[in-house]
């Protein structure tokens, strides 16, 4: 669903105010609009049967990228600077020395934060110009991009983060793909690294359209997987513009510990 100002939002979620003034022109809105219908018309999720035709969504990812012709405001979840829910995160504690991964990294603004508060980036996006474009946005990047894909990703990076951070692609993806990805990010964590997952809140029993599909807390508990403990899980509800959000740690326990 698109609001007023042309920002991505959930069934009955309010227009988000933190987005930058610079996002929020009526220029910049209209456009967005404008993209958020040619999105819409070639998603084959809006469509009865669009699982079996993209199960992974990968066209349609890779369709956005491509019709935005490098316009963020074509990028629906573009925000343009870090989501304040990992910023807060990132505020309340350090994680300066950490080997940080960012899964599903779009234009890179939440990779960048994890960078500048200290960590060791790794991020990287399914569709190769969501990382050309975060490249070039942040031509001075400590982070390193790459192409990559959740449900593949390379072997080398098993075990190798001590954060791993994910934010808005599991409510990006149809739900059937949910226990597959709750596998592929808990093999990210080192042995003592936690999994930070935020994401848009529903409740277990509500209807929702989508896509997006915010996730019930039955499927964030379902992210304690392979070793991993739920630690905390905040359920942060609509305040402002900002909707019913889930904020979850999970936490892999040292080895032998
Ligand atoms: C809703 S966007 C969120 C992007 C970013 N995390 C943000 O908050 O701006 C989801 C992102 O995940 C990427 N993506 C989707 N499926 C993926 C997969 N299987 N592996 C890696 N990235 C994926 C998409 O290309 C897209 O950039």
């Amino acid at each position: 669903m698109i609001d007023s100002r042309g920002l991505e939002r959930a069934p009955g979620e309010k227009p988000d105010s933190t987005f930058s003034q610079r996002a929020l022109s009526e220029d910049f809105a209209e456009r967005r609009a404008r993209a958020r219908e040619k999105l819409d018309a070639v998603d084959p999720h809006k469509r009865p049967g669009g699982i079996e035709a993209d199960p992974k969504r990968r066209e349609w990812f890779e369709a956005v990228y491509a019709l935005a012709e490098d316009d963020p405001a074509g990028v629906p979840w573009a925000h343009l600077e870090p989501r304040p829910l990992l910023e807060d995160w990132l505020a309340a504690g350090s994680i300066v020395g950490l080997r940080a991964l960012d899964v599903g990294c779009g234009l890179g603004d939440n990779a960048e934060a994890l960078a500048r508060a200290g960590a060791h980036v790794v991020a990287f996006d399914l569709v190769e110009r969501a990382v050309q474009w975060a490249q070039e946005r942040f031509p001075q990047s400590s982070v390193d991009y790459h192409v990559a894909d959740l449900f593949d990703a390379p072997s080398e990076w098993r075990g190798a983060f001590d954060l791993v951070h994910e934010l808005y692609t599991l409510q990006a993806l149809p739900e059937t793909l949910l226990p597959d990805a709750a596998r592929a990010l808990a093999a990210f964590v080192a042995p003592g690294g936690t999994l930070l997952v935020i994401s848009r809140a529903r409740d277990d029993n509500e209807e929702i359209g989508g896509p997006p599909w915010p996730l019930a807390r039955q499927d964030i508990e379902a992210f304690a997987v392979d070793g991993l403990r739920l630690v905390s899980l905040e359920d942060i509800p609509p305040s402002g513009h900002l909707a019913r959000h889930w904020r979850a740690e999970f936490r892999r326990d040292e080895a032998g510990g």
